[in-house]
């Protein structure tokens, strides 16, 4: 989709569809230009349909004799209520309606609104973002073959066009930028979305080399098994020895500022099927765990939509991918194995894989001196019963950097919620065989895998977070949501200034 600004007044412009935000009980100078020039026409529609811009409330005119061909009145609810989480509510909310009237080009006329905390470009942004977002299908393994299946119809919207008070190299800049982590997200979507039986670790292995052909600044360096065991990374190992398909441990880097400048380092679980292992999954909904390896999947967005923005920061991206599978092969519960770090853990549970592969991508990514480091996994199901799939969440042992992550998860709306960390926990994880054991009971869980990751991050500064509730939608709308990757851009955006 093409978007493009305009600063021409609305009753200049034409349009298939031109959406108007209203505030309640305020005049809109909008409405009064295009009464001018259709002799009344939409305040008579206002009141013949009764409508009454609560917020979200929304109102279709279907105009063909106007230039505007369609009008969508949103309701903004008060001037005073309008904050920013409710704008990304109402951005996705616009979105959706304006990609199901299933024309080809939209009119946004948001140049007045602005809700509390935010700036003309930020809505900008957010409108934009959401509307990239929900212009994207899943396609790649349906075909039409079958007439009683739902034919998967590409988005038909083309061109948007921002109305604005004023058009700007600030401007064109935030477009860019909803442009880019809107590819990412929805790279990281399409990655996430993949049936399992394609989207195994040597395919995120040819995404990743795919990656690299796309950009000067980017390098990459695989490990495979052969080399992990050389590096005594026995946690990792301990995982992917159980299936057929080899493990991988991608590490990419972007180097878009100064080679003195250390990198940011963020490292995703990829585990691109999680059956538990011999500690072996009910079978209902098992097929959603094809998106364990939804924090790699962000990683690698992450990456593209870097090079999308040429964003000058140094990142390192590291995708611990593996799969995780029963077999004569398999490590069992009782099993102790030493990690890169040399800790010994002992694996009381197999489906507590993700920390065993973390925790050594973790250790290894030290090598590149990252100034902090930032893991995303969908690590814990706990994560989902305590904050639900509304929001991630965020562990650390820094809180300059959680605050930083709390700030990016704001202002992208894509939110994050701190859980503590404190010492408390760690002996929760306590072994009578190894330094350290895998789980740590039946309390706490998210916050007892973050305290297993701690153990290996002592020495940086260092942020979780848990994307199990929010990487994906479960239902009939089953469908990765290519979150973290707006918070992610966000957080390095805001970094690059
Ligand atoms: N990938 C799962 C976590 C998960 C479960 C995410 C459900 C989203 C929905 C992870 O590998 C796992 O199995 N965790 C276990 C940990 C337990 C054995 C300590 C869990 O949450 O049950
Ligand atoms: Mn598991
Ligand atoms: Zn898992």
């Amino acid at each position: 989709m093409q978007v493009s600004t305009t600063t021409k007044n609305i009753s200049q412009l034409h349009s298939a569809c031109t959406v108007i935000p209203l505030f309640e009980k305020t005049k809109s100078q909008l409405c009064a230009e295009i009464d001018k020039i259709s002799d009344g026409f939409l305040s008579k529609a206002i009141k013949h349909a009764g409508f009454k811009p609560s917020f979200k409330n929304q109102l279709v005119v279907h105009t063909p004799h106007l230039r505007h061909k369609t009008i969508m009145l949103v309701g903004l609810g008060t001037k005073s209520e309008l904050d920013t989480d409710k704008f990304n509510q109402l951005a996705l909310h616009i979105a959706t309606q304006v990609v199901t009237l299933n024309l080809d080009s939209v009119l946004y006329c948001f140049s007045n609104i602005r809700p509390r905390g935010s700036s003309e470009e930020w809505c900008l942004r957010q409108l934009a973002l959401a509307l990239h977002q929900t212009c994207y299908r899943y396609t790649r393994t349906k075909t039409s073959k079958n007439k009683k299946s739902k034919a998967v119809k590409a988005s038909k919207l083309k061109r948007c066009r921002f109305q604005l008070t004023t058009d700007n190299t600030q401007v064109r800049q935030t477009l860019r930028e909803a442009d880019a982590i809107a590819y990412g997200a929805n790279l990281a979507r399409e990655l996430g979305n993949l049936p399992p039986n394609i989207c195994t670790p040597n395919y995120l292995v040819g995404q990743a080399k795919k990656l690299k052909r796309t950009s000067a600044k980017l390098s990459l360096k695989v490990l495979q098994e052969k080399d992990m065991k050389r590096l005594n990374m026995g946690a990792f190992l301990s995982v992917s020895q159980g299936s057929s398909e080899p493990g991988y441990l991608i590490c990419m880097k972007y180097q878009g500022a100064s080679k003195a400048k250390p990198p940011i380092a963020i490292v995703g679980k990829g585990i691109t099927f999680d059956t538990g292992g011999i500690s072996i999954k009910p079978s209902a909904t098992m097929d959603e765990m094809k998106f364990d390896m939804s924090g790699a999947g962000s990683v690698l967005g992450v990456l593209a939509a870097c090079v999308r923005l040429k964003l000058p920061v140094n990142v390192v991206g590291v995708l611990a991918c593996a799969e995780n599978m029963p077999s004569g092969k398999a490590s069992k519960p009782g099993d102790i194995v030493t990690t890169l770090s040399g800790q010994t853990v002992e694996i009381l549970n197999t489906d507590a894989e993700g920390r065993l592969v973390l925790c050594d991508a973790l250790s290894y990514v030290q090598r590149y001196k990252p100034e902090c480091i930032i893991d995303i996994a969908t690590l814990t199901g706990a994560c989902v019963v305590a904050l639900g799939q509304v929001t991630s969440g965020l562990m650390a042992n820094d809180q300059a950097l959680a605050d930083a992550l709390l700030k990016a998860g704001k202002l992208s709306g894509d939110r994050t919620w701190q859980l503590p960390m404190w010492d408390d926990y760690q002996s929760q994880l306590d072994s009578n065989f190894a330094d350290i054991a895998n789980i740590g009971g039946r309390w706490a869980g998210t916050i007892t895998a973050a305290c297993f990751l701690s153990r290996f991050t002592e020495d940086y500064r260092w942020a979780h977070l848990d994307v199990a509730g929010v990487a994906w939608h479960t239902g009939t709308k089953k469908s990765s949501t290519g979150r973290p990757v707006p918070l992610l851009m966000q957080f390095l955006i805001s970094h690059s200034h």
